[in-house]
């Protein structure tokens, strides 16, 4: 494994890192859910990223990490940085949901008791949710720092005109944003428009979550949207419209980029985010093993020549395949 570090601070993130979205849930097989995280921290993906509403049902992936945890991996908890976030929906009631102080205090003590820890290495603010003042939910995190709870703090998916603000309120309280978490992939490349180099400028890492576009850059719907694949599921975060024609051809002409460079589309499609130096890591999801193993191997080949990078930017010019 490669690691990077994490901003402007000492800790250091492994390039790939695993996160539970989907696949760790009470509707997925716990035997196959084991599997991934165990050979994920075998192969050096020590970073594993949660968040309280993750499942179905909510709550279940952070159960059965920590069931993982405390079967397989129990003498391995300083070994590995483990993340969780609060500010979507996950309970009723009007608590249940945001970004207010209430939500996410209630929240890190039900995550922490869901996965049995000590505490978070860090937790993040899931969402600007519109309404609550980031003086507000900031100061939640400091004090979530401050009470031991969590030994870092992130963002997620904070607009630009708040970011910077997050930043100071985080910093004068000698709490910097250790990271911040934005989408990025082929097919969503908002993050350039300013929130990489923001996070750059501020000394905060960033990881890119959904790099793989949730499977449609890789080889998975090149010939169709297959069954259980996570377009194909009902509890799929990934809807059938969003494998477009336009998206499908385009992927089918990466890959032969790819297979020009000897990788996997998957593969050439996390390196190509890799590339940028200010990106600490990918965040991947994987429904298998063999996907797992596939993705990891883009570290074998980050770079690109002047020509690759210039017939891939022809292929994505499209605004169609934005999502
Ligand atoms: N901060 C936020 O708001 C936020 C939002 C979303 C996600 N995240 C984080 O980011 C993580 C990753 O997101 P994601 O799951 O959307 O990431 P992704 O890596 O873009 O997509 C993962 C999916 O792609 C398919 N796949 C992966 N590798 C493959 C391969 N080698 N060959 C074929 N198919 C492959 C699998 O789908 P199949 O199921 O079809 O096999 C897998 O479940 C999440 O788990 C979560 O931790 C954060």
């Amino acid at each position: 494994m490669k690691f990077r570090f994490c901003g402007r601070s000492g800790v250091q993130m492994p390039v790939v890192s695993l996160g539970l979205w989907h696949n760790f849930g009470d509707v997925d097989d716990f035997k196959v859910a084991t599997d991934i995280v165990v050979s994920a921290f075998d192969q050096g993906i020590c970073h594993f990223d949660l968040a309280n509403n993750y499942g179905p049902a909510p709550g279940s992936a952070e159960t059965n990490f920590g069931r993982i945890l405390r079967n397989e991996l129990a003498s391995h908890r300083d070994e590995m940085l483990i993340t969780s976030k609060a500010g979507h929906e996950m309970w009723q009631g009007v608590y249940g949901d945001g970004s207010s102080r209430k939500n996410l205090m209630a929240s890190i003590n039900q995550s922490l008791k869901r996965t049995g820890l000590e505490y978070f290495d860090i937790f993040y603010s899931h969402r600007y949710d519109g309404v609550t003042p980031v003086e507000e939910t900031m100061q939640a995190l400091i004090d979530i720092v401050r009470q031991g709870k969590a030994l870092y703090v992130g963002i997620s998916k904070y607009p630009l005109d708040l970011q910077q603000k997050c930043y100071d309120i985080l910093r004068e309280a000698k709490v910097p944003c250790l990271v911040s978490q934005y989408r990025y992939s082929m097919y969503d490349r908002k993050v350039e428009g300013g929130a990489l180099k923001c996070a750059a400028d501020n000394g905060s890492g960033v990881v890119a979550f959904s790099p793989l576009a949730q499977g449609l850059l890789t080889d998975r719907y090149l010939n169709g949207i297959p069954e259980h694949s996570r377009a194909a599921r009902e509890t799929g975060f990934l809807q059938k419209g969003q494998v477009s024609e336009e998206r499908v051809a385009a992927s089918i002409k990466l890959n032969e980029i790819a297979k020009k460079r000897g990788q996997s589309l998957a593969q050439m499609a996390l390196a190509w985010i890799l590339k940028d130096e200010r990106m600490t890591s990918v965040i991947i999801g994987a429904s298998s093993v063999e996907q797992l193993n596939n993705n990891i191997k883009c570290i074998d080949n980050l770079d690109f020549s002047a020509e690759e990078l210039s017939q891939i930017e022809d292929i994505l010019k499209d605004p169609v395949l934005s999502f």
